[in-house]
């Protein structure tokens, strides 16, 4: 069936609604109807809940109804929680009540080969105008609309970007890394078999989203490839997206199994590249690439200028620079002759730029400064060992200032602090700052890369030109 883009509207009622029924509540816990009404209290969702259950009149403090037509008021999102089974019979009911959206968080549909029964709850949706979410997912969490819809543990870390994640179990085990990796998301979007609403739906809808700043991606396969590609192509907004099954050997055992992924690791680079979407190499990789795009502009040009106090450090940044393709080249002259003015003598102001290790947070504030207002530097990288003379925390502060008063905010800036306890918090602190910091100068300039490998979408290509 040829699918349409779902409207704004109808998403809106699935990610943002202000009225939620969970159909197969339940007043168990541990049972993941009684998961959903416990997150959605949890996290303090303003909007309003409806459990729906034949058997029980009140669960968590809330009034339940014996089915959604019952409900007296309207309904945006409608979430199931029943048996594959009686799916079908509930969406019906939904379509009669006027619902908009439907979050199929239940299993046991095409991904155990009950693909009828996937097809005829979407035209069953569909004929009412409703569209589906899942089925299969863990359901939809967004820090900004203090939403839990799901039976994932808890809100993410607060960040800017949003994640779709085609496997729920690895979507709740993020979750739970934004805390560890402290790389936070505004949203976490379970898309499961995709039955109806796809990644380009998402994508477009996450594009016009006041609230995301970046959408990330993790893919097993896609259904709709050109609706893909055209909504990647469309975005505004960077995507970073983890694919797996890249690998020749990974692509040969799941192409043994479906047939479907032969190819799939060049077919997939080269769509991404062509979609302007960043590939991320492993989970690590996409938590570090996602902080870089949901907060850094893009890296528009060739210049990548790196600072540092220590040169270990810098060559160790330089490799990475060419290994991520963007080879350091000397700084011209009038920046060499500003940043000599900034380190001792037997500093090194050409590219990387060595203020040594006696080097002040003054000067790191200066030479940032400097550098960023210089029409030949496009990107910066910013290292600091940490040494004995000065504290992180002093260098941290002394970058972000330097960056707000440059006024500078079209040039990408990434940060690598190698140390110990002080470092981290210094670190943290950048972040919670906006600017993304990374625990060695290879992460540090991998992201600034990641800034870069969006500039061939044809809309930036027709704002350049
Ligand atoms: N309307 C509303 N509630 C209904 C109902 C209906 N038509 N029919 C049954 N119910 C109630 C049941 O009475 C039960 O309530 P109770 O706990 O008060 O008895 C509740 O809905 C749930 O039904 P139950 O039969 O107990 O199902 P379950 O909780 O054992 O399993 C799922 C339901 C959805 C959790 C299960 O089928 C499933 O799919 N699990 C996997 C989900 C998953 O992991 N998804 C993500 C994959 S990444």
């Amino acid at each position: 069936m040829e699918k349409v883009i779902a409207d704004q509207e109808i998403l809106d009622s699935i990610i943002k609604p202000t009225s939620i029924a969970v159909i197969g509540a339940s007043s168990k816990p541990g049972k993941i109807g009684y998961n959903v009404i416990e997150n959605l209290l949890a996290s303090k969702y303003e909007g309003k809940i409806f459990p729906i259950n034949p058997n029980a009149s009140e669960i968590l403090g809330f009034k339940v109804y014996p089915t959604i037509l019952d409900v007296p008021e309207p309904i945006d999102a409608a979430i199931m929680t029943i048996p594959a089974k009686l799916v079908l019979g509930a969406i019906e009911e939904c379509g009669q009540k006027g619902v908009k959206g439907i979050i199929v968080i239940t299993s046991g549909f095409s991904e155990v080969g009950e693909r009828d029964l996937e097809r005829q709850i979407v035209e069953k949706a569909n004929s009412y105008g409703m569209r589906i979410l899942g089925p299969n997912i863990v359901g939809v969490l967004s820090n900004t609309n203090k939403m839990n819809a799901s039976f994932a543990p808890t809100l993410p870390l607060p960040g800017k970007g949003a994640l779709i994640s085609q496997s729920g179990a690895l979507l709740i085990a993020l979750d739970m890394a934004t805390f560890t990796r402290k790389v936070g998301f505004d949203k976490l979007i379970s898309i499961g078999n995709m039955s109806d609403i796809s990644f380009a739906d998402l994508i477009n809808w996450l594009d016009k989203d006041e609230d995301t700043t970046s959408i990330s991606l993790y893919i097993e396969g896609l259904k709709d490839g050109r609706a893909f590609m055209e909504a990647c192509r469309a975005a505004k907004k960077p995507i970073v997206a983890l694919k797996s099954g890249v690998s020749e050997h990974g692509a040969a055992a799941a192409a043994s199994h479906t047939g479907s992924l032969a190819g799939a690791a060049n077919m997939y680079k080269a769509v991404f590249k062509q979609a302007g979407i960043v590939q991320a190499s492993d989970l690590g990789n996409l938590f570090d690439r996602t902080l870089a795009v949901s907060l850094q502009p893009e890296f528009r040009g060739d210049n990548l200028l790196i600072i540092t106090n220590g040169g270990g450090v810098g060559v160790l940044a330089t490799d990475a620079a060419e290994k991520y393709g963007i080879p350091l080249k000397f700084a011209p002259q009038d920046v060499q002759m500003e940043l000599k003015k900034y380190m001792p003598e037997f500093g090194s102001a050409k590219n990387p730029v060595d203020l040594t290790g006696v080097a002040s947070a003054e000067w790191y504030e200066s030479s940032v400064r400097n550098s960023l207002m210089h029409p030949w530097v496009d990107a910066l990288t910013v290292l600091y060992c940490e040494v004995a003379i000065t504290h992180p925390m002093d260098v941290a502060m002394a970058i972000k200032k330097a960056v707000d008063e440059s006024g500078v905010k079209n040039k990408p800036v990434t940060v690598s602090f190698v140390g110990g306890v002080e470092s981290d918090k210094a670190m943290q602190w950048l972040v919670e700052n906006n600017i993304p910091a990374y625990a060695t100068p290879d992460a540090a300039v991998n992201a600034i890369a990641a800034r870069r490998g969006r500039s061939v979408k044809p809309h930036e290509a027709r704002e350049r030109s």
